[in-house]
């Protein structure tokens, strides 16, 4: 059997995975399982990590980095989807099917490191090896609304269940990954002392060429302004969307639908507002004011 059809074969038995916490962090059963060697994982001093709490903004701020790192060359970043170009460190399916460590195995440093994991279970060795951490943050209120759809899509998450209740188990931190809360807090807290760059999704949709060129800096690179234009234009929503190496579409069926809700969705910010009713909207911000109240992270629900 050829390993497409061995793929095809496992993920017809997919389901939606059960959660278990680890730490307190409800994690999908294939990454609780084998957290041992998660970790454990020591990535490399050059590794560079793209941390975010689900549907924040990871795959645009992937994009960016793979192009900022090749000059703005498309040919050179279009060679794989995204899932094979950007190991996801924590990720683990049923066999054969390959896990982010699996994956970071068989590539050489300096790799680009997806994580969804709340900072207290990023592996020490990011730290010790002063690894350049990316952050991204997306407003609760659309992280929401976009994760919702997300968890409607994928296959293997959790069923989602009705909006009102979901809503509940967002503040609740029921989700895969754990509370949005605890996870933008302490990145946030951490940011200085780990020299970890902490951008906001609304920034990039306001200016994307203000914070292509953060992230630029970050990366001790420096291109040409044709450039970055060029990189701007290529990591725009609509360029993403019809790029099948950026648009999750060579994703398995199995693991996402598309045909639910695509996975370059909207990409707007505000989109909330088709979403909150009136009550859940002065509960949510009622629950927010109060986890929210030891910081202040400046999260924007418009631009
Ligand atoms: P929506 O569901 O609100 O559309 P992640 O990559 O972390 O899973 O986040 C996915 C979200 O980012 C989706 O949000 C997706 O549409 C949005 N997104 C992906 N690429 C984007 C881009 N280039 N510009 C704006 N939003 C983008």
């Amino acid at each position: 059997m050829s390993y497409g059809e061995t793929v095809k074969k496992v993920t017809e038995r997919m389901h939606r995975f059960p959660l278990i916490n680890i730490q307190g962090v409800p994690l999908r059963c294939y990454i609780a399982n084998n957290w041992d060697s998660i970790w454990a994982f020591r990535p490399d001093p050059l590794d560079i990590l793209i941390a975010t709490y689900p549907k924040a903004g990871t795959t645009w701020v992937q994009e960016i980095v793979d192009l900022l790192r090749h000059n703005g060359d498309v040919e050179a970043t279009r060679t794989a989807p995204t899932q094979e170009r950007f190991p996801f460190l924590e990720i683990h399916y049923p066999p054969p099917i390959p896990s982010g460590l699996s994956r970071l195995e068989k590539m050489n440093p300096p790799r680009v490191i997806k994580t969804h994991l709340p900072i207290h279970l990023v592996p020490e060795g990011f730290w010790e090896n002063k690894c350049k951490t990316i952050y991204v943050a997306r407003n609760a209120k659309d992280n929401l609304v976009s994760y919702y759809h997300f968890d409607k899509m994928t296959l293997i998450q959790p069923e989602p269940g009705p909006w009102d209740s979901y809503i509940r188990k967002f503040m609740n931190g029921e989700l895969a990954w754990g509370s949005w809360y605890h996870h933008v807090k302490a990145y946030w807290n951490e940011r200085e002392k780990k020299n970890i760059l902490y951008l906001f999704y609304e920034d990039m949709k306001e200016n994307p060429r203000r914070e292509v060129e953060r992230i630029m800096h970050y990366l001790d690179l420096s291109l040409c302004d044709d450039v970055i234009s060029r990189i701007v234009e290529l990591t725009s929503f609509n360029s993403m969307k019809e790029d099948p190496m950026a648009n999750y579409t060579l994703m398995p069926t199995a693991i996402f639908d598309q045909s639910i809700s695509p996975f370059m969705r909207k990409g707007v910010v505000g989109d909330w507002t088709n979403y909150f009713s009136p009550a859940q909207n002065q509960l949510f911000d009622e629950d927010y004011k109060r986890q929210m109240k030891d910081v202040d992270i400046p999260f924007r629900t418009k631009i």
